[in-house]
């Protein structure tokens, strides 16, 4: 049947895939989709990793319901409660009332705060083995990971590291799930995109689980999200290693606003001055590029240079947006440069500046501010900034 797909000889994939949302979370773009990845082991038991996000549950329920043909579900793994991959659960235990319901003690609350549900409720500990006949799970609590109650399910006897949001990506699925199967450059850069902008955050606690997961042997990895690695299972933990112990490449990020040129000007110029090291740059005007297109090359250099005119004595509105989501993630290891305009009050270049200071950044002079429109030793200055940056790299 369309949609279902075998991981190994019990093991298959039930998931969804949604063209049709515009934003993940509401707020991070998806052009190419995403896919919300459940899983079903079919054994001398039933249990079912995960389930989708609502607008996807009646075909879901046919993936289900033609596989079982007539059997039932002994257990449903939350991994992860968030309701794009636990929106099923209250359909799933209506249809299946003797279905166990596993999670830890944060699963449980949840489950009462999103479904009203109490009943049925298998609570694990760490580590804690369920036989399914000839599949032995093992549950691997690795709390913020996303949320507090996350988890990871690894099949012992498949050898499959069920891995809940980490290890995924953005990017629909519609033909091949496998690494050895889609255009895995792309989706590589995608789940870079889906780790910069919505996991990022948590790089401490996803190398705590990372160090737990690499002691297992794992012939497939599993997320709800994306691709399943099947040729490589350690390239996506390797790419999540290095992401989340914050390794940065030598080269310049450069996100600018401008709403008349003047800003833009000054870009040009810093951009020529990185240009005369050889250093590699990537330029970004956020009036015209969505952020979340942006953080992943913010995660990935080590320099970053911001400017911005300032709007109504503050920051530019596109800027304060970008400052916030970067103080949220908490970038270590980086260099930073500063410029801004400002036509009748300044509050730009001082609000950057003030940012800098409070976080973990190196900044790099000089700092230019110009009024109105950048003069000749404006312009120099931003060239020297940009061979300032670009020095530090070499
Ligand atoms: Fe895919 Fe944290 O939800």
């Amino acid at each position: 049947m369309e949609g279902i797909i075998p991981v190994t000889e019990n093991t298959f994939w039930l998931g969804v895939n949604d063209y049709e949302s515009k934003l993940f979370e509401a707020i991070w773009p998806l052009p190419d989709g995403i896919s919300y990845n459940s899983y079903i082991i079919i054994d001398n038991k039933v249990a079912v990793i995960d389930t989708v996000k609502h607008g996807f549950i009646p075909a879901y329920i046919d993936k289900i319901k033609n596989l079982l043909k007539g059997r039932s579900i002994d257990f449903l793994v939350i991994n992860h409660i968030e309701p794009d991959h636990s929106d099923a659960v209250k359909i799933l235990s209506d249809l299946f009332p003797e279905m166990q319901i596993i999670g830890n003690e944060k699963t449980a609350n949840f489950l009462k705060l999103f479904y009203n549900m109490e009943k049925n409720i298998k609570i694990i500990k760490d580590n804690e083995e369920l036989s399914l006949g000839s599949h032995k799970i093992r549950f691997l609590i690795t709390p913020m990971v996303h949320w507090p109650e996350t988890m990871m399910t690894y099949d012992e006897t498949a050898k499959v590291l069920f891995s809940g949001d980490v290890f995924g990506g953005f990017g629909s699925l519609p033909g091949g799930i496998f690494d050895d199967d889609v255009d895995l450059a792309f989706f590589d850069k995608e789940a870079l995109r889906y780790f910069s902008n919505v996991l990022s955050k948590y790089s401490i606690m996803i190398q705590k689980a990372i160090s737990r997961v690499r002691n297992l042997d794992i012939n497939f990895v599993a997320s709800a999200h994306g691709v399943v690695f099947r040729k490589n299972p350690e390239h996506i933990i390797d790419l999540y290693d290095k992401w989340s112990r914050h390794e940065t490449e030598n080269g310049v990020v450069l996100v600018y606003a401008s709403m008349y040129g003047n800003t833009e000007r000054m870009a040009n110029a810093i951009a020529g001055g990185i240009a005369e090291e050889h250093v590699k740059i990537k330029i970004y005007n956020l009036s015209k590029t969505h952020i979340s297109f942006i953080m992943p090359d913010i995660w990935r250099f080590k320099a970053l240079i911001l400017g911005c005119p300032t709007y109504n004595t503050r920051l530019f509105p596109l800027m304060e947006n970008l400052i916030r989501v970067i103080e949220n993630d908490n970038i270590l290891n980086h260099l930073v440069g500063i410029f801004g305009s400002y036509g009748w009050a300044g509050g730009a270049v001082s609000a950057l500046k003030e940012f800098a200071q409070k976080g973990n950044w190196k900044l790099i002079e000089p700092v230019i501010e110009a009024k109105c429109s950048p003069t000749e030793e404006n312009l120099n200055n931003c060239e020297t900034l940009g061979r300032n940056i670009a020095r530090h790299l070499q």
